[in-house]
């Protein structure tokens, strides 16, 4: 099969990143962070964007960010926990490419993001805050093509395990 882009979706702390580059570089294709994306474009880090513009106002800067940069091709696209919350970025990322789901244990995802201060949905009381993520999206990343677990799995196997995915 033959793919335009990989497009990696997941909760945060499930590995996106750190297997989207790894990912591109195999492939020798370019690696796109949305959220990365986003902070260049407004010249703010995400908690800031939050902060100024509240949660709305990112959304609607993410959904813009997700439609132009699947218009691309030969990219590795890694997103935003949240990005699926719009069932319009779903069917954007379904038609510009194979959409994998990483997918981490609750107390994995809680180690990887405890000290991050870029994190707004997570700030405070992580363990909860998790929690209660895991719970609100516990469907939300059905609709990928591939589902992957990252859990204790080295990074260059996950690699491997989703290129053998491309066919
Ligand atoms: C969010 C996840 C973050 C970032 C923003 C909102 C979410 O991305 O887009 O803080 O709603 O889950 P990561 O999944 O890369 O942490």
């Amino acid at each position: 099969m033959d793919f335009r882009n990989i497009v990696l979706i997941g909760l945060m702390g499930t590995g996106k990143s750190t297997v989207g580059s790894k990912l591109a570089e195999r492939l020798g294709w370019s690696y796109v962070d949305t959220d990365e994306r986003i902070e260049a474009e407004a010249g703010m880090r995400i908690s800031e964007i939050f902060a100024e513009r509240g949660e709305a106002g990112f959304r609607q800067a993410e959904s813009a960010m997700i439609e132009k940069t699947l218009k691309g091709m030969s990219q590795v696209v890694s997103t935003g926990g949240g990005a699926v919350l719009d069932h319009r970025n779903c069917e954007a990322m379904l038609r510009g490419g194979l959409v994998v789901a990483l997918t981490a244990t609750e107390e994995t995802i809680i180690e990887r993001v405890r000290y991050d201060q870029n994190r707004p949905l997570v700030n405070g009381n992580v363990e909860e805050r998790v929690r209660s993520l895991m719970e609100a999206r516990r469907n939300a990343y059905d609709f990928a093509h591939v589902r992957i677990d990252t859990t204790d799995v080295p990074v260059d196997a996950i690699v491997v395990g989703i290129l053998s995915r491309m066919g």
